[in-house]
């Protein structure tokens, strides 16, 4: 074998297209040098640059060049001094961390992973490692027998992406279907598991990029994209969790978002003129159906134009914004990246004299049509274009928005072929769309973002993109773009959700109820009963499509939106903390099964992979419309009915009824859930009392609880309240940690709220005695029509710790 992968690897293929086209490989080492954690390589070909980052996470870069300038709008995380043995012999190196041995052969240059133990997590295959096809690079890693591959962010197909490949490209793709590529983010990131290992890589290259995980071929996993280098970080991890939470200290984790973005949302294309607006939300008032946002599409502005509102249908903005405001509800616009060509329109004016656009390389700004006919669009990857577009919200701030939209930003025009060689600044170094086109998204969200933050003036906006690449989670939120009202698009929904949030985007979901065609009743009451227990809550439908609010399919689905959002109401204090968590760690809020029930087979299975927890405590089962039983499997531990607190032993799968009213709901023995009574919006006061709602379980369980103004950033500035509260269910010991954060709490007292223990609970110290029976509904609101009788101790709030015996 030895001599045939030394010939191979030594020579310079030659492809069977004319010179350019040349297949190449990294070839043997010729030298390498260390300083500090950084280790740099000549070979045949090229060059090699390993930094170990942390004991985990360790950056690869390979060229054919010199390095460059070393520039991502991606990463944001340095590398952490890092204790590591080197050591080298005539045939390797080897970097040793606490937790990971990378041994790299000289020839050729070739990568392996390891674990302390010598168990091989991930390595390059011994024969084609990193090549080059014209130009083009690639990386082969071995593909092990029992390998499966999870994350990549929004992409289509099954939770584990074993035997498919896919590709990057921001595509604005409204007709998209279960296995369609690409869609409209790029997020280079995977996650392989294979013999109880498990390990991630990002790509960290904005070309488009191609993955394969044995798909037309089964001799390797690949990743690699049209041109630049190939610069790659291996991350290691016990647990999913630990890999998600070092990637999101490569790329970001997301701000808190204000309390209100965890509201319910109304949208559609469009609601207009300023009346049609106003009656949409005083219909959620008077139905008693709570909502927080509510949503202006393209019709707003004047014939497309943004920056403008049309002159007739929102003659008054400021009056009609006060109003909606007064109602409770904040208000989201629409911002396109394609400004007008149009004499006499200041955006296009300013921005043509500032030369804020990208353009041709004869220096003529590029143009292409989009809503408002031909238009401009503002060169995001340069410094100065994104101030100017950051500050061009003034006006709209000043009228009183605060939630803004970024659609059409892949960039989306008619025809879909805006060509590779349109010029962008990318920071002074200059680069084409072939580079500029994948990041274009998140680079305007970050523009809005950072400009609407300034003119908030300490209050939090929410950005909402449709395009974005690694690292989005700084900036913003994103939905999935547009689908189509079908239970197949229902549920691909919620595993692309559940695969952007494990690529480090927490802030994500789907248009409820579907956005192209017509849902039937029992697809809205289904997509809405799921929506509502998901982290982004938005209806929205396409124009020309029939009126999609909560009460447009009848009496019956109204109530059962009532019901469901009424519960995610209840669950504020519950989601809110999920959200700072996401932002201290980069954990999903919607967490596919595959984060804390890795390596249990049936996680995986057809049956079971849209399978999600809200947090840790609440599984979802989602299922058809027209599915009124349903196969559900509960993973490790106990776990209880939603709406009838019956208890199911975990690691079996149950068939499980699920009429439209009852969407298949469990909660996690040892959880501990914190909710509210229901309110119509977010900045009703949410009364004197907490409930805390403990279920009995087994073994050691953990929640942190945190509240702050919901508005600002005085969090920042320590102005927060956090409890963590320890269950131990072998010891019934509840320990409610004392406060950290400065500031008091919204509550005066708490409830706990017992499920699962005898009636006669004793509980230690005296001064919480009296065991009182809780006649409510649980975590439900009322609408549900079921009542469980619960225990419940209610006390004070003290800021010091509190120990209860149960
Ligand atoms: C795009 C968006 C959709 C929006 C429409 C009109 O299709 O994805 O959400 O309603 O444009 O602005």
């Amino acid at each position: 074998m030895k001599p045939i992968v030394i010939l191979f690897a030594a020579a310079f293929l030659i492809g069977s297209d004319a010179a350019a086209q040349k297949t190449q490989t990294l070839g043997h080492m010729k030298k390498a040098s260390f300083r500090n954690n950084t280790l740099q390589i000549d070979t045949d070909a090229g060059k090699a640059m390993i930094t170990v980052y942390n004991p985990d996470v360790f950056r690869i870069r390979i060229t054919r060049e010199q390095f460059g300038n070393d520039f991502s709008y991606a990463v944001v995380g340095q590398p952490e001094p890092t204790e590591i043995k080197k050591e080298e012999t005539s045939t390797q190196i080897k970097i040793t961390t606490a937790t990971t041995v990378l041994e790299i052969n000289k020839k050729p240059l070739r990568f392996t992973f390891k674990t302390p133990d010598g168990k091989v997590i991930n390595q390059d295959d011994p024969q084609l490692g990193t090549i080059w096809n014209g130009t083009e690079v690639f990386t082969c890693k071995t593909l092990f027998d029992d390998e499966k591959f999870i994350g990549l962010g929004e992409k289509t197909g099954n939770l584990d992406r074993r035997g498919s490949s896919y590709w990057h490209w921001n595509t604005d793709n409204p007709h998209h279907d279960n296995n369609s590529e690409p869609l409209y983010a790029s997020i280079p990131f995977y996650i392989g598991l294979h013999s109880g290992l498990m390990y991630g890589i990002y790509f960290d290259n904005t070309h488009k990029s191609y993955f394969n995980f044995g798909a037309s071929q089964a001799r390797f996993s690949s990743f690699g994209a049209d041109d630049g280098d190939m610069d790659y970080y291996f991350i290691n991890g016990k647990s999913v969790e630990e890999i998600v939470k070092h990637y999101t200290f490569l790329t970001g984790r997301m701000e808190m978002p204000p309390l209100w973005a965890l509201g319910n949302q109304q949208c559609r294309w469009s609601y207009y003129p300023d009346d049609e607006v106003l009656r949409i939300a005083t219909t959620f008032r008077e139905k008693k159906i709570p909502a927080d946002v509510i949503y202006l599409d393209i019709h707003y502005m004047d014939a497309y134009k943004v920056f403008t509102w049309h002159p007739e249908r929102f003659a008054n903005p400021e009056a009609t914004l006060s109003r909606l405001r007064d109602m409770g509800f904040h208000t989201t616009v629409i911002i396109d990246p394609g400004i007008k060509v149009e004499k006499g329109y200041e955006t296009y004016e300013d921005g043509l004299a500032k030369d804020m656009f990208i353009k041709y390389p004869d220096g003529v700004p590029y143009q292409g049509q989009v809503w408002p006919g031909w238009c401009h669009f503002a060169d995001y990857t340069k410094p100065a274009a994104r101030e100017w577009w950051g500050a061009k919200f003034d006006e709209l701030v000043r009228q009183g928005i605060d939630g803004f939209w970024n659609d059409m930003n892949e960039i989306a025009t008619w025809g879909q072929a805006t060509p590779n060689f349109v010029q962008f600044d990318w920071d002074g170094k200059g680069a084409t769309y072939r580079k500029a086109k994948n990041i274009y998204g998140m680079l305007m969200a970050k523009s809005t973002f950072e400009g609407t933050k300034k003119l908030l003036n300490g209050r939090r906006p929410l950005i909402l993109t449709r395009a974005g690449f690694a690292g989005m989670q700084r900036y913003t939120a994103i939905w999935t773009g547009d689908n189509q009202a079908n239970d197949d698009h229902m549920l691909l929904g919620i595993r692309l959700v559940n695969s952007i949030g494990l690529s480090g985007v927490a802030f994500t979901g789907y248009d409820i109820g579907g956005f192209g065609g017509d849902a039937t009743p029992a697809l809205y009451a289904r997509w809405i009963s799921l929506g509502a227990l998901s982290p982004f809550c938005r209806t929205h439908s396409a124009f020309n499509t029939k009126d999609s609010e909560p009460w447009a399919y009848g009496e019956d689905v109204e109530d059962i939106s009532r019901n469901y959002l009424n519960l995610r109401y209840r669950l504020m204090p519950y989601l809110y903390s999920l959200f700072r968590e996401a932002s201290l760690t980069g954990m999903p809020v919607q967490r596919t099964l595959a984060l804390d029930y890795t390596h249990d087979p049936r996680t995986f299975y057809y049956a079971y992979q849209n399978q999600y927890t809200l947090g840790k405590a609440l599984l979802i089962a989602p299922c058809k419309s027209t599915e009124m039983l349903t196969k559900v499997f509960l993973p490790d531990g106990q776990w209880y009915g939603l709406y009838d607190d019956k208890t199911y032993e975990g690691g079996k799968e149950y068939i499980v009824e699920s009429p439209l009213n009852r969407l298949p709901v469990f909660v996690k023995g040892g959880s501990i859930v914190p909710v509210h009574p229901v309110r119509q919006h977010t900045g009703e006061d949410p009364g004197n009392t907490l409930e805390v709602h403990l279920f009995k379980g087994k073994g050691q369980h953990s929640f942190t609880y945190y509240e702050d103004d919901g508005l600002t950033y005085n969090h920042l500035d320590g102005r927060y309240y956090e409890r963590t509260f320890d269950y131990n269910g072998d010891t019934g010991e509840l320990t409610i940690r004392a406060k950290t954060g400065q500031a008091p709490s919204k509550f005066k007292d708490f409830k706990i709220i017992l499920h699962g223990f005898d009636s006669k609970v004793s509980t230690t110290p005296a001064e919480y005695p009296d065991d009182k029976i809780y006649t409510r509904t649980g975590i439900l609101p009322d609408g549900f029509d079921y009542k469980v009788n619960n225990l419940y101790k209610s006390m004070l709030l003290k800021d010091e710790e509190i120990k209860i015996k149960l």
